[in-house]
């Protein structure tokens, strides 16, 4: 059986935008769970601005409480040099700077442009390759932009190769307000497909139109077999308005598995998390 990967976000993008402080112990039991459920990979949380992402501010004491499974990649957010620091002291298996495709939203999730962001990310991704560190790279608003409308193909492309050029092995193409369609994701992923192979993508598709299925589908005919997804479908970017939940993290393996994409999770440990996910963020 062909097989596809899916990397668990929820502890990260699944709860960064909740608004209530959530304890950091049912951070740790959740990831603990998520621990057993059979995934390679898992975004534990960001080494991010507490002033920017209160919700994150307990990244080091939730990294020094899970219980690690062996095999399992406990991944976090570094968006800068200070981050990547903090990161590597609290042991992170990875790391992953993020960008965006479109200006305003660099700003408003970086309080930089596109460039500056960039040149604030290289030395980090460095840092990372010197210390062993694997550095995967996210391009934000692959196809439309709450604040700059449609995004050109093209400027998705020239984000990712220098995400490339740093030294990312992967590249995570981020529809954060889940509006991309199956044209709109196929032109994008053509023109990045001229920079990197499929095997170097991932797609992490956000589920605000109730697209994301569909947008997988495009993703795997182009060859893409790694999708960003979240327990419970819970999520959002606090800094881009309208930005749902990932899709489900359940509803991507059945999804995968009926066509003929085997995972390597296990549905009830999953069902278990999403339950104990949506119960955290009060929406059970
Ligand atoms: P800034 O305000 O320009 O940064 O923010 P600064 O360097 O001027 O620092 C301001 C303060 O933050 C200072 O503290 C720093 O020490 C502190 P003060 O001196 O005022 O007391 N600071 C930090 N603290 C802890 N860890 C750090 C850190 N850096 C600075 N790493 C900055 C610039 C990049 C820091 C800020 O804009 C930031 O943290 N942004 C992150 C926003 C974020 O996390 N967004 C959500 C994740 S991205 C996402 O969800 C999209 C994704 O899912 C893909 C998709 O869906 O498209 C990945
Ligand atoms: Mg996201």
């Amino acid at each position: 059986m062909a097989e596809a990967e899916i990397f668990e976000m929820g502890p990260r993008d699944g709860l960064q935008n909740e608004a209530r402080p959530i304890p950091t112990a049912d951070k740790i039991a959740l990831v603990d769970l998520l621990s057993q459920a059979g995934f390679r990979r898992i975004e534990v949380t960001s080494f991010v601005s507490p002033k920017w992402v209160p919700q994150m501010a307990d990244a080091a004491e939730v990294m020094a409480g899970i219980t690690r499974a062996p095999g399992v990649c406990y991944a976090v957010l570094t968006p800068n040099m200070q981050g990547y620091l903090a990161a590597r002291a609290a042991g992170a298996s990875a790391v992953a700077v993020f960008a965006s495709a479109s200006e305003g939203f660099s700003r408003a999730n970086l309080n930089a442009g596109i460039a500056e962001s960039l040149d604030r990310m290289a030395p980090v991704a460095r840092a990372a390759q010197a210390d062993g560190i694997p550095v995967r790279g996210y391009v934000s608003m692959v196809t439309d932009c709450p604040f700059d409308g449609p995004v050109p193909p093209a400027a998705v492309a020239r984000v990712a190769a220098a995400l490339r050029d740093m030294g990312c092995h992967e590249i995570s193409l981020g529809d954060t307000i889940g509006q991309g369609r199956p044209e709109t994701i196929d032109a994008m992923l053509a023109a990045v497909l001229d920079e990197l192979p499929a095997e170097r993508l991932a797609g992490h598709y956000h589920d605000t139109a109730g697209r994301a299925l569909d947008n997988i589908d495009t993703s795997l005919a182009r060859g893409l077999r790694v999708f960003d997804a979240a327990v419970g479908g819970l999520g959002g970017c606090p800094y881009a308005p309208g930005a749902a939940g990932n899709v489900a993290t359940e509803r991507v393996a059945a999804h995968l598995a009926a066509r003929g994409f085997a995972n390597g999770l296990d549905p009830a440990i999953i069902a278990r998390a999403a339950n104990l996910a949506r119960a955290m963020r009060g929406t059970r």
